[in-house]
């Protein structure tokens, strides 16, 4: 690690200083390998918190960019472009036949579900039913239906109309829904709240449940897809469809992007026909270099037939850990699904405290991974990632697990 690297050095002068960053500074990426300032190589399995899918510089992706690059970048959304009307029509036949719109994040992704969600309660309509441990973003709605005290510290007063209930319990949703709800949000698994899987059957029973009394089910997929759990979008796990799913991460492949993919019946209070203006914008939304290359990343996994790897690398993975966990008495549990994975800890007896402690001696190790709440470690590579890496990543972390470096 190189502390008094002129890059972090100005950092500190000249950027907001609200990432807690390591004394490491990126200048290469490839495939699944990241190299330093130093000409450190790491091996990258959490994928920058899940974006990169197809991990760096994938050369189809390159190619999509350069292609787009050189032919048009931005008209401003009154006009049209071919790459954002392909991406749309891809997520429509991967997913439920939804009509998108684009955005630059997750979080957006979200607030544009809100607002919509708002609109198609018609004024009568409009709290947001949420769940605890659940993660949705920062901006001021988002951050409302994240269910996490800790991003909403400082920042009242807050935006009204968001509910909490316990992740994975369908009759807390049961007893909160009342005659002002408009939809539920909620992850298929949820990822910063530590990769909780819920019960097979939770996301059928909040369709029925939504059904019944009438409310929007919105699914936030921004970490589970693109085909990072075995399926393009989580939800397809659970024979079900939602009303609106939003997407970001993976979608851009580390570009700037974010979906609002709505049902055609709930998109219709978005046409702004309907609205009698313009009822949401932003004017960089679905820029057609993001899109070019998101488009892409579709065919590229279809092509290459990633979803299936997903799932069995996925697995291997789990049982491998779980095994490991059995033998050293250091993981608690292995959670997740394809290449989405939670590891939580057992630090009773062990050397390290927190998945921190491991996620840092990782990182001096060369090897990258993440981490989510106090005691789980993150796995997420990129879907590209070869049998040889996964088991150099996994030999290393298990030396580490047991207090080898
Ligand atoms: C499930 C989920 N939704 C939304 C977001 C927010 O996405 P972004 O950071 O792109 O705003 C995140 C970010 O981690 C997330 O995990």
């Amino acid at each position: 690690m190189n502390a008094v690297d002129p890059v972090i050095t100005r950092h500190d002068l000249f950027m907001t200083r609200n990432y807690p960053r390591y004394a490491i500074t990126m200048v290469e990426g490839r495939g699944c390998v990241l190299t330093d300032t130093a000409g450190r190589k790491y091996l990258d399995l959490f994928s920058g918190f899940g974006a990169g899918i197809l991990g760096h510089c994938h050369d189809d992706l390159v190619a999509a960019a350069t292609k787009q690059i050189n032919k048009l970048w931005h008209v401003g959304n009154l006009l049209h472009t071919e790459p954002q009307t392909r991406l749309a029509e891809e997520i429509s036949a991967k997913g439920f036949k939804g009509r998108s719109f684009f955005c630059h994040s997750g979080s957006d992704a979200n607030e544009a579900a809100f607002k919509l969600a708002r609109l198609y309660g018609q004024g009568r309509r409009y709290k947001i039913i949420a769940t605890l441990g659940s993660f949705h973003g920062r901006g001021f709605a988002a951050m409302m239906a994240t269910g996490q005290d800790k991003v909403r510290t400082g920042f009242a007063p807050f935006l009204e109309g968001f509910e909490h209930v316990p992740y994975n319990d369908i009759k807390a949703v049961a007893r909160a829904i009342d005659d002002q709800t408009a939809a539920i949000i909620v992850e298929p698994i949820q990822g910063e709240g530590g990769v909780n899987v819920p019960d097979a059957d939770y996301l059928s029973e909040l369709r029925r449940l939504c059904d019944e009394q009438e409310i929007l089910l919105i699914v936030d997929e921004v970490w589970t897809g693109c085909g990072r759990t075995g399926r393009w979008f989580a939800y397809q796990e659970s024979g079900i469809e939602p009303d609106i799913m939003t997407l970001g991460k993976a979608v851009g492949c580390g570009l700037a992007l974010g979906v609002m993919c709505a049902h055609p019946r709930v998109a219709d209070q978005f046409d702004s026909s309907v609205y009698g203006g313009v009822p949401h914008a932003t004017t960089l939304g679905g820029n057609c270099i993001a899109t070019a290359v998101a488009a892409r990343m579709f065919e590229v996994i279809e092509r290459d037939g990633l979803l299936k790897r997903a799932a069995t690398l996925g697995e291997s993975i789990m049982t491998r850990l779980r095994e490991f966990g059995d033998k050293t008495g250091l993981i608690k549990q292995v959670r997740g699904r394809g290449l989405f994975i939670g590891v939580e800890l057992a630090s009773e007896g062990a050397w390290f405290d927190k998945a921190a402690d491991v996620v840092n001696r990782c990182l001096e190790s060369g090897l990258l991974i993440g981490s989510a709440q106090t005691h789980v470690l993150r796995l997420a590579p990129p879907m590209i990632v070869t049998d040889e890496q996964v088991d150099q990543g996994l030999t290393q972390l298990e030396q580490i697990l047991q207090g080898g470096a």
